[in-house]
C-alpha cells in the first residue's frame, strides 16, 4: 500500500486490516506510518520517497521478496497548481516519477509473482481528472490518464492470457484527504455535495475488485461526469473547460 500515511491510502489500510490482511505501509512520513501500524495492531512500515531511485528499488525488492502478495495498491500521489511553464519543473518531474514510473515499476514487480501463481490484484489510484484536461493541472491530468490507460491495457493483456489476476484503475473525484492541503488549495471553493469520503471510495474500489471491474469511478455524480466526458465532442469539452477557467479567473463573467 503506497501513500498509506494519509487520506485514501490510510482508509485502504484500515479497511484491509479489518479484512485480515498483513500490510506493508509505504510513504515518506515514517512517524505517520508507525502511528497507523500501532492503531491497526501491527503492520510493516516502509519509509520511502518513490520519486527517488534507491527508495523505489527498495520497495520493488520488498515486493519481489513477498511472493504471496495478494494486493498492491499504487496510491501515492500529489497535485500541483499553476500553468505548466510557470510552475517549477522539479515538481512536474517528481509527479511523473511518482504517478508513472513508480506505478509501472511496482506493478511489474507484483505481477511477476502474481501471474505465475494465478492469484492477486493491483489497484492503481488514478483520478476522474485523467478523463479530461484542465488548465493549471496539465501534468496531473496527463499522468492520471496514463495510469488509467496503463491499467486498462494490462487488464486486457491479463484477460487475453487467461490470467485470473485482476487490475483496477480507481478514478475518484473530490475526496476529503490531505491532498488539497498539500496543494495549498482551500476545500471551501468546491461545493460540499461534490466531496466524497475516502472510506466510501475504498468501499467501491474493493467491491469493484471482487466483481473484476477494471475501472471504478466512485459516486453517481462522477459516473455521470465521466460518461459526459466520453460522449461529448472535443470542441464542446474544450469550450466547457475554457468557460470554467474564465469563471475561476473572473467570477463575474
Ligand atoms: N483527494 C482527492 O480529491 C483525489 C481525487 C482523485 C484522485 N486522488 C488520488 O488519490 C491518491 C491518494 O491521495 P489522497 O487524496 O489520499 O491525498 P493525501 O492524503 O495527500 O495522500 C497522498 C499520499 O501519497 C504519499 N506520497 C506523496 N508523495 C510521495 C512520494 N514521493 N513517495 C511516497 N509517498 C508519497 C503521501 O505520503 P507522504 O507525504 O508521507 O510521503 C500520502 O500518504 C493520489 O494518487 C491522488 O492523486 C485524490
Amino acid at each position: 500500500m503506497t501513500g498509506a500515511s494519509s487520506g485514501i491510502g490510510a482508509a485502504f489500510a484500515r479497511r484491509l486490516a479489518r479484512q485480515g490482511f498483513a500490510l506493508i505501509l509505504v510513504a515518506r512520513r515514517l512517524e505517520h506510518l508507525e502511528r497507523l501500524a500501532r492503531e491497526l495492531g501491527g503492520a510493516e512500515s516502509l519509509a520511502a520517497d518513490l520519486t527517488l531511485e534507491p527508495d523505489l528499488a527498495r520497495v520493488e525488492a520488498r515486493i519481489a521478496s513477498a511472493p504471496d502478495l495478494e494486493l498492491l495498491v499504487n496510491n501515492a500521489g500529489f497535485g500541483t497548481k499553476g500553468r505548466f511553464w510557470e510552475t517549477p519543473l522539479d515538481a512536474q518531474e517528481r509527479m511523473h516519477r511518482l504517478h508513472v514510473m513508480a506505478t509501472l515499476r511496482l506493478t511489474r514487480a507484483a505481477l511477476a509473482a502474481m501471474v505465475p501463481r494465478g492469484r492477486g490484484g493491483v489497484i492503481n489510484v488514478s483520478s476522474v481528472a485523467g478523463f479530461g484536461q484542465s488548465p493549471g493541472n496539465v501534468s496531473y491530468c496527463a499522468t492520471k490518464a496514463w495510469m488509467t490507460s496503463f491499467t486498462e491495457g494490462l487488464d486486457l493483456e491479463l484477460r487475453g492470457a487467461g490470467s485470473p489476476v485482476r487490475v483496477q484503475a480507481l478514478c475518484p473525484g473530490f475526496t476529503v484527504s490531505g491532498f488539497h492541503d498539500t496543494m495549498g488549495m482551500s476545500r471551501e471553493r468546491i461545493p460540499a455535495w461534490l466531496w466524497m469520503r475516502a472510506e466510501d471510495v475504498v468501499d467501491q474500489s474493493l467491491r469493484g475488485l471482487e466483481q473484476g471491474k477494471p475501472l471504478v469511478v466512485p459516486g453517481a455524480i462522477y459516473k455521470m461526469v465521466v460518461t459526459l466526458e466520453k460522449l461529448a465532442p472535443r470542441w464542446l469539452r474544450s469550450a466547457a473547460v475554457m468557460r470554467a477557467t474564465r469563471k475561476r479567473r473572473d467570477p463575474a463573467s
